[in-house]
């Protein structure tokens, strides 16, 4: 069976936990393939809110196996917390939790790293999460990282001290203020790799090739969004992986033929959390409304979200460098109440009219121009099926399937799984 995948087309927080949760019920298996507690994926339903950072959002059913693939970067003191944030549940983790061996660990001196190349930056900083992606990924790439299966070998403690010592170096370089005591820092990272330990290592691409061959259903789970790809995002403002449909194939080990949905997931408006350009962006009423109704607070981080008009020459480029076949928009019931709404449609790029996505969209290069569209007043949140919605709200989604000439097949109007309209 053909790998799905589901990704986030924007800069982020497009509610990707809520559509793979529920999507998951169709599917034997959720993987995840790149980055990791940087990612804060909210799922809510019967009642309860959780976030998810590293695990795949497939955790609560039952019936799934969960896979976190090569790609991904794990701090395994997150990790840890998130497992017994679950606590509550029922869930046999030995059982459906596997973990690349070659997945990368984020060593403590990761997370110093981040923190000290953000504070040299100064006010050029990338705004990141400080939970060392950027740092464990140099590492990786470099060809110096720590990997889940050197856990299973008898010098681990060696190889992390020979990292963590680098990593001091490098913080010397820095030369930078940082308060940290490194005793308990490697007392808290020893005691979550015992209970990383506890779970189910296993060589996931050939466990994910044998999935395929037995017609396991399996989707792949994107973090982020493709603004922040390392290479199609708005560099340097990125996080450090292919958050775009290639880094599936390359943080599980699947070819590109054996990917088969590709579903893109985007908010009915936009938003960005952290530094780096944003064309669309709002600093009036209407952005401070759809922060307020649209609860824009990162997840993982607490901060407030940038929030501005639906950005489709962008929408557009994610969709062709992703291979989108199906489109979900989220939050549409955050619009009600707008009289127009704007979409962006082309950019002024340079004195010219432009509709294609280009090298750098900085403020002093690009303005959006945009196509007025009447909105909507009606709450949207309790409507359960497609003949409910208003017409302006149809006009609205008729207006991006054309744009992008693909498909929206579900509308979000709530973050309960209940508010989800399949079409
Ligand atoms: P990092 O990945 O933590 O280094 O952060 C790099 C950039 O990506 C920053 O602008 C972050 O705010 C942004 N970022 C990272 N992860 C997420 C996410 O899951 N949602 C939204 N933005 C993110």
């Amino acid at each position: 069976m053909a790998v799905d995948l589901l990704l986030g087309l924007q800069w982020g927080d497009e509610g990707k936990g809520k559509i793979v949760d529920v999507l998951t019920q169709n599917y034997n298996l959720i993987s995840r393939f790149q980055g990791g507690p940087n990612a804060g994926h909210t799922l809510i339903f019967d009642g309860y809110k959780h976030v998810l950072h590293t695990i795949p959002s497939g955790i609560f059913h039952k019936d799934a196996v969960n896979v976190v693939g090569n790609g991904v970067v794990i701090d395994p003191v997150i990790f840890n917390k998130e497992i017994e944030n679950l606590s509550q549940f029922d869930i046999d983790f030995k059982n459906v939790l596997l973990i690349s061996r070659k997945a990368h660990l984020i060593l403590p001196t990761h997370r110093l790293l981040d923190a000290a190349s953000e504070k040299a930056k100064g006010k050029d900083k990338i705004g990141s999460t400080l939970k060392g992606i950027g740092p464990t990924y140099m590492d990786k790439t470099g060809r110096n990282g720590m990997r889940v299966g050197d856990l299973e070998l008898e010098n681990w403690k060696e190889i992390f001290e020979t990292l963590t010592q680098k990593h001091i170096n490098m913080l010397d370089f820095y030369n930078v203020e940082l308060e940290y005591d490194l005793d308990a820092l490697r007392e808290e990272f020893f005691a979550s790799v015992a209970e990383l330990r506890k779970l189910t290592f296993i060589d996931s691409e050939e466990y994910l090739h044998q999935a395929i061959k037995n017609n396991k259903t399996i989707l792949a789970e994107g973090a982020q969004g493709s603004l922040l790809d390392v290479d199609f995002g708005t560099y340097p403002f990125v996080t450090s992986s292919n958050t775009t449909a290639a880094g599936a194939c390359t943080g599980l080990g699947i070819a590109p033929n054996q990917i088969g949905e590709v579903y893109g997931i985007f908010k009915a408006y936009t938003t960005r959390v952290g530094s780096g350009p944003f064309p669309t962006e709002l600093f009036d009423e209407d952005g401070a409304t759809m922060a307020k109704v649209g609860h824009e607070f990162g997840a993982t981080t607490g901060r407030a979200r940038r929030c501005g008009w639906l950005d489709m020459v962008a929408l557009k480029y994610a969709c062709q460098v992703n291979g989108v076949t199906q489109l979900n928009m989220m939050k549409a019931d955050v619009l009600s109440g707008f009289k127009t709404l704007k979409v962006c449609t082309a950019y002024e790029y340079k004195g010219e009219v432009i509709e294609h996505f280009p090298y750098n969209i900085e403020p002093e290069n690009v303005k959006p121009i945009y196509t007025e569209i009447p909105g909507w007043q009606e709450d949207l949140t309790g409507m359960t099926s497609e003949d409910q919605l208003p017409q302006a709200l149809l006009d609205y989604i008729d207006f991006i399937e054309k744009g992008t000439g693909i498909k929206i097949t579900i509308v979000s109007v709530g973050p309960d799984r209940k508010q989800t309209i399949e079409r």
